[in-house]
């Protein structure tokens, strides 16, 4: 794709498409990591001189109760302190407000335009909407991977009339995930985990084709190794996947490495009793919520060698201390590996690699979510797509 590089930006009003959809808990941001992976290209066209306009959206805007709570505010003072620079919040997502704010906008300067869902047409890719917030710009860069699996008219619909390029996060998402996926330094060693089996099936029938194993943790286990006709007493289990879970297992044949242990308790708590068993060997009141030692230590041995491995979900309840041995196991073994290339696909994988003290250990942490699985399935992105055309 064409890239930030490739555009004249000096005295331009640069759209720039970021996903600041960050959480946000009583006003105060919990996790800027997303803010952080946009710097990159903001402070790239601020010194080309560009004139900077953010667009964003912040969660999911349903009422009209909803514009109180889900304003970007929050996320404009955090940039402030980021760039160590002005941010001019805009509360407006179209009108003279925005407009007269583009206007006065200086080269070298930069504003966020508030959350883009309050306005109705945003995620239907409105065509009206699109090329209004296009009229605003002369330039348009699409830095915002977590939102690309959406076609929404800030992403798809901006694009369709405007000059338009991939930002800096974008296009490391594209070369990592991306790379993984369609031309993989081998072997590759996929590690999925997660509570649910149904959100990883699409990543898993994708990846049989291109890994060299698959590893499996987290909840979604206790669904396969019901598939092998065990029996996983309360663990986490979804009835109806294990028929799929069942032909997955036939087709991977020897690709597909279960957990041979797990962490079981009687009671989804942290501070409760819990003990280490076969997977042969869980109760009829046990749980497991964990992958053992032994799980772990056989993990490490299918990764030696790995020249890529993508990781998608936790191998437990990593939250809870009793539990979170076979995550911090599975981030030791990757931080390990010399030589290869890791990337965690985003989403609660990322969370726990980052609060586990793990991140700088990755070649590449994603900034999606949805995002990073769809693309791991393998499917196009509509904001990627765009940027093509
Ligand atoms: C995400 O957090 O996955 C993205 O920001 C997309 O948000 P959405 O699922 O509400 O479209």
């Amino acid at each position: 794709v064409k890239t930030v590089r490739d555009l004249e930006l000096n005295n331009k009003k640069v759209l720039i498409r970021v996903d600041f959809n960050v959480p946000i808990k009583n006003g105060k941001i919990t996790n800027d990591n997303r803010i952080v992976a946009a710097l990159p290209t903001i402070k790239y066209v601020l010194e080309q001189r560009g004139k900077v306009i953010l667009f964003s959206h912040l969660g999911r805007v349903k009422t009209e109760e909803d514009k109180l709570t889900k304003t970007l505010k929050p996320v404009a003072e955090r940039l402030s302190q980021l760039l160590d620079k002005k941010v001019e919040f805009v509360p407006a997502t179209k009108g003279e407000i925005l407009e007269k704010a583009i206007d006065k906008l200086k080269e070298g300067e930069i504003l966020l335009v508030e959350n883009t869902r309050f306005e109705k047409g945003e995620t239907k890719n409105d065509t009206e909407l699109g090329k209004y917030w296009a009229s605003l710009g002369d330039v348009y860069i699409n830095d915002a991977f977590g939102t690309a699996h959406r076609e929404h008219a800030s992403n798809v619909g901006i694009a369709s009339h405007l000059e338009s390029a991939a930002g800096f996060l974008l296009e490391k998402e594209i070369e990592f995930i991306g790379g993984v996926v369609n031309n993989p330094k081998r072997p590759l060693i996929a590690i999925l985990g997660g509570a649910k089996v149904s959100d990883k099936i699409g990543v898993i029938e994708n990846l049989i084709e291109k890994a060299d194993k698959i590893l499996i943790g987290g909840g979604m286990m206790f669904t396969f190794l019901r598939a092998q006709g065990k029996s996983v007493g309360k663990s986490l289990v979804e009835e109806d996947k294990i028929e799929l879970a069942k032909a997955l297992l036939e087709k991977a044949g020897e690709k597909i490495v279960l957990p041979v242990d797990t962490v079981v308790t009687k009671e989804f708590k942290s501070d409760t009793e819990y003990r280490t068993v076969s997977v042969d060997d869980i109760s009829q009141e046990e749980m497991g919520l964990d992958i053992g030692s032994d799980s772990v230590e056989l993990f490490k041995k299918q990764l030696k060698g790995a020249k890529s491995v993508v990781w998608n979900g936790p191998m437990g309840v990593f939250e809870m201390e009793n539990f979170a041995k076979g995550t911090i196991g599975i981030c030791e073994a990757i931080a390990q590996l010399e030589d290869a290339i890791t990337i965690i696909g985003g989403g609660d994988s990322a969370a726990a690699a980052i609060e586990l003290g793990y991140s700088d250990k990755f070649t590449h942490i994603s900034t999606g979510g949805g995002a990073s699985l769809e693309y791991l399935e393998g499917k196009l992105l509509p904001g990627i797509e765009c940027l093509n055309k």
